[in-house]
């Protein structure tokens, strides 16, 4: 696990690219770099094919997107496809099959601003359980629900929804599997109305309050400035990641990539009393 101490975020040029370290440095940190790639969405998609297989959803396979859409870049009613300050968050907290991989080739920056954070969030669990254990555990066996709803002309509409997943989701040996962050789409709590219910939905706040200021705070936190020709690639489970505000156009292409045939390449380049564990 890493803070904002990690000294920089590992990288690999395209001509030293193997399976081998592509799947270490993924594994170990959570994030790695890609750099030398042609910056096109085309190369960008040639290599992420290369290494994992693509995890599909309703955005489609693989996107280009900015702040200023044109008609080849299908626009959603996400934080995403604007220019505002994103804080860390994990995606696709909404699905039931969380994206296991996250993708960013930044192909045209932004005049000002736009840098990339990135937030080690089963670091700031830890944290979390040190100095807090019942806030915690309250994480760990609350199941909320996360939804995304796109908007229409005649309102908004309930596209997907995921029910019942804690925010930090634990094995049966209490190791850390996947953190579940993302306060731009968690649902209302659901409080039935009994004052055990409205009790039980204050602990809930005030625990995720508590994690959200451990996930804020600048000491935990890597910044990034993307640019064409580096690809990033982050461990959606694990590494939180959010965006700085930003002015003028930016164009950026990505997608999701399936965790579960990552760890099938990477396996056999992990230490042997792991990978049976991961
Ligand atoms: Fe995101």
């Amino acid at each position: 696990m890493w803070d904002g101490r990690l000294a920089e975020i590992p990288s690999i040029h395209h001509g030293d690219l193997t399976q081998e370290n592509f799947s270490k440095n993924l594994f170990k940190y959570g994030v790695v770099v890609i750099n030398g790639i042609e910056s096109t969405a085309e190369a960008t998609e040639t290599l992420c094919k290369q290494l994992i297989p693509v995890h599909d959803t309703f955005f489609g396979q693989f996107w280009t997107f900015s702040n200023e859409a044109n008609e080849n870049e299908p626009v959603y009613e996400d934080t995403a496809y604007g220019n505002e300050e994103i804080g860390p968050h994990t995606d696709g907290t909404y699905f039931n099959q969380t994206p296991g991989i996250q993708v960013f080739h930044c192909l045209k920056p932004a005049k000002n601003g736009g840098e990339t954070i990135l937030v080690d969030s089963f670091h700031c669990a830890s944290i979390l359980k040190e100095s807090d254990p019942e806030s915690f555990e309250v994480l760990a066996s609350t199941k909320i629900e996360h939804h995304y709803l796109e908007g229409t002309p005649s309102g908004s509409v309930l596209n997907t929804v995921s029910h019942e997943k804690p925010v930090i989701e634990l094995d049966s040996y209490r190791n850390i599997t996947q953190i579940r962050y993302n306060p731009y789409d968690r649902a209302p709590y659901r409080c039935l109305g009994k004052e055990e219910d409205a009790r039980e939905a204050i602990r809930f706040y005030k625990a995720y309050e508590k994690f959200s200021r451990i996930c804020h705070d600048p000491s935990n936190s890597v910044q990034i400035s993307l640019q064409p020709g580096s690809v990033i690639f982050i461990d959606n489970f694990r590494v939180l990641h959010s965006r700085a505000e930003f002015q003028g156009h930016r164009q950026m292409c990505g997608c999701y990539l399936s965790r579960d045939n990552f760890y099938a390449k990477a396996r056999p380049f992990l230490p042997e009393e792991i990978r049976r564990y991961v």
